[in-house]
């Protein structure tokens, strides 16, 4: 039979779906269905979770709900996001300075695809799995910032300085992929003039890690020199202890910086279905999502739009924040116990709701997946948090990280006997 080829260029998918489609050949399961302990994936419950805030299961709407939604974010819900930054962080911004999107990622997505060419972008060792999809899909060089064990996965601000001196810049017929850059003695001339972008999850997903105060408010005001920017992925802005903290307190004026404070109510506001995120910065460069949207997006479903509005209220967001943060608090503190007492030698920080650690035994964690998976269990593979993606050799190889992002109270004991099953 004659085949067509295919007129798109291969693209795999994210690697957290690699870990699924193994899951799914080993157990004829989908991962996250009834019976599975779906500890490779980063959703969070989607029911109300103690102490917390009702979560709507209707949506009210008119027939003028049904026309195109406006390019960047309908006012209801800009409004909303404008009112929540500024009550809880003292933020100073404007409905101009915000972009609806639909979810987190095609935000990240845009702002890296129309990053202007002689931009270099500036990203940790140890980050969330996408990130090195989008820049390669974008062919877009990076400088990685060391975050290993050798620095408990903690870099600081100095690595950063340090990592934007091996900036290099655009040559023509380069020809390097995304990810690649070219080493050269005389790197550090063109230091000066290179403009860096950090691209960065704070809470950190997979390791927890969060700069907050004066580490953030420094980082924040060296992305906010002239030549520096910076885009703050915020996604587990809730997920934190002893409370959240935003890029957005110590910015002093957006619309003089290059800084772009992405979020979505994917994680904190319990609504990964809704696909609602939104980008933060100047009026300028949300000009440029509004330009994008007409010509690409069309905007994001209205419903979801008047959903996550009304889930914003300042009362509830107070309440979720709270309940958010001890719920997951308490899930990280006793999860971390038991999987140190059976031996993972963690590096997690205070926020979002993974563990981040060491297999014990010398194991893989794809060693360590092919016994989880008979119990209907899996977890992350260090190696696709690595921005470098060194693969076997990584030293992430028996990393893994551990979600309880969708857990329960009442599956622990159940989980922790398997854990024990497999190590
Ligand atoms: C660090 C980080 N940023 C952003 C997102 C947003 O995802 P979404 O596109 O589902 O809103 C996620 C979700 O996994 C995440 O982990």
């Amino acid at each position: 039979m004659p085949t067509t080829e295919a007129a798109l260029t291969h693209f795999p998918p994210m690697g957290v779906y690699e870990t699924l489609f193994k899951f799914l050949d080993a157990t004829g399961k989908y991962m996250g269905t009834e019976g599975t302990h779906p500890w490779a994936q980063g959703f969070p419950l989607t029911s109300p979770i103690p102490g917390g805030p009702d979560i709507p299961t209707r949506i009210d709407f008119t027939y003028t709900d049904l026309k195109y939604p406006q390019a960047t974010g309908g006012q209801e819900l800009l409004v909303a996001i404008r009112d929540y930054y500024n009550h809880f962080y003292k933020a100073n911004i404007a409905t101009d300075n915000i972009a609806v999107f639909a979810g987190g990622r095609p935000g990240i997505y845009a702002t890296l695809a129309f990053l202007k060419p002689e931009w270099r972008v500036l990203v940790e060792e140890t980050e969330y799995t996408p990130y090195w999809d989008a820049l390669k899909l974008l062919n877009r060089p990076y400088a990685v910032v060391p975050s290993n064990p050798a620095n408990r996965f903690r870099p600081t601000l100095e690595d950063y300085k340090a990592a934007s001196k091996a900036l290099t810049p655009q040559r023509p017929n380069d020809g390097h992929a995304a990810g690649q850059v070219p080493q050269s003695n005389s790197a550090n001339k063109f230091a000066h003039s290179i403009p860096a972008l950090i691209l960065k999850s704070n809470p950190c997903n997979p390791t927890g890690v969060t700069w907050t105060g004066e580490p953030l408010r420094s980082l924040v005001a060296q992305c906010s020199q002239p030549g520096w920017g910076g885009l703050f992925d915020e996604a587990y802005e809730f997920f934190h202890e002893p409370e959240p903290d935003s890029a957005l307190r110590y910015i002093e004026d957006i619309d003089q910086t290059n800084l772009f404070i992405v979020s979505a109510a994917t994680k904190g506001l319990q609504t990964p279905g809704l696909r609602v995120g939104w980008v933060i910065a100047s009026k300028a460069n949300i000009e440029i999502f509004r330009n994008f949207s007409s010509i690409a997006m069309g905007g994001v479903a209205r419903p979801s739009q008047i959903c996550v509005a009304g889930m914003l209220a300042l009362d509830r967001a107070r309440l979720a924040r709270v309940a958010i943060g001890r719920y997951y608090g308490e899930q990280r503190r006793r999860y971390g116990e038991a999987l140190k007492s059976l031996g993972f030698d963690l590096y997690t920080g205070d926020g979002g709701f993974y563990h981040w650690g060491r297999i014990p035994g010398g194991a893989t964690a794809d060693e360590f997946n092919e016994r989880l998976f008979k119990h209907e269990a899996a977890i992350l593979p260090g190696t696709l948090c690595d921005m470098h993606r060194l693969g076997p050799s990584s030293p992430h190889s028996n990393f893994m990280r551990f979600s309880f992002g969708p857990l329960k109270r009442e599956s622990f004991e159940e989980d922790i006997a398997i854990l024990r099953a497999c190590v």
